[in-house]
């Protein structure tokens, strides 16, 4: 039996995913890094055995539903139980990413693409892996999100006038969000806690150069979340603080 807490982190070839890969692995956690292209996962799974850490390597692309029923397959064939699933992987399309609203004109190609690995991929894969969940002591699901779903905020904002803000990306996060909370409430009976996260504006190839945050302090809320002895269940976190949704 393994002793260590079998964690899998989706999209964590680089950015925030990597980094929260990083610290788990170091605190001793036995980590299953995501990713959806193998030779990108690779090299991020030899660049952390440099630095003196193993973790396992999963080929999966929540973009694609073969891709997840496979990689359930693989873990339910290699590991004995899930505890930690994060749901990191997700994508801002670039035209949306350019900072130009969209919500006047975003092409359904672009709203079904970012629906498609932001919230169907993400709920397939998270159904799929309920069973492996319920195997554990002490289950938890963390979805990272972002401010940009909070309705709340939204509502605050464009009140003022057009924010600017990307539609497709901000609606796939407000219904990662509504999951996070019909989630929460079907899995309370099993002891698994559900939460949503904002990591920051983070410095990363989806946050941009412009970022103010580090890697480091975006992965921070994550990690925080799953290494304390928190019994939070169905919120929405920054930082250990709870946002609006
Ligand atoms: N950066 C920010 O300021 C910020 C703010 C709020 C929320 N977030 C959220 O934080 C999470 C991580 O973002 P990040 O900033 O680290 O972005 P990133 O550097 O662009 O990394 C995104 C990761 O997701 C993977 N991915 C994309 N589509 C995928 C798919 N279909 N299947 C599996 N993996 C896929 C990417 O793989 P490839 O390398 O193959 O593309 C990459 O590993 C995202 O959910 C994002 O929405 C970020």
């Amino acid at each position: 039996m393994d002793t260590k807490e079998i964690v899998l982190v989706t999209g964590a070839n680089k950015g925030i995913g990597l980094e929260i890969v990083r610290v788990l692995a170091k605190s001793g956690m036995h980590v299953i890094l995501g990713a959806r292209n193998p030779e990108r996962g690779r090299k991020a799974q030899s660049d952390l055995k440099s630095e003196g850490l193993e973790v396992d390597l999963l080929e999966l692309d929540l973009a694609d539903s073969g891709s997840i029923e496979e990689a359930v397959k693989s873990l339910e064939q290699n590991y004995e139980r899930l505890d930690v699933l994060v749901n990191n992987a997700g994508i801002l399309h670039r035209e949306e990413g350019l900072g130009n609203s969209t919500v006047l004109g975003v092409p359904s190609s672009i709203l079904k693409q970012t629906f498609e690995t932001n919230f169907f991929g993400l709920i397939d894969l998270t159904q799929r892996l309920v069973p492996l969940l319920k195997k554990s002591q002490n289950g938890q699901i963390v979805n990272v999100s972002s401010i940009l779903g909070s309705l709340q905020l939204a509502l605050e904002r464009e009140s003022q006038g057009p924010s600017g803000t990307p539609f497709a990306y901000n609606a796939s996060k407000a219904a990662v969000n509504s999951f996070t909370i019909h989630l929460a409430g079907a899995l309370r009976p099993f002891g698994i806690r559900v939460n949503s996260v904002h990591p920051g504006w983070v410095k990363t190839d989806m946050g941009s150069e412009q970022a103010p945050l580090s890697i480091e302090e975006g992965a921070k809320t994550i990690v925080d979340l799953i290494l304390s002895d928190s019994s939070s269940t169905s919120k929405f976190i920054h930082l250990g603080e709870e946002l609006p949704w």
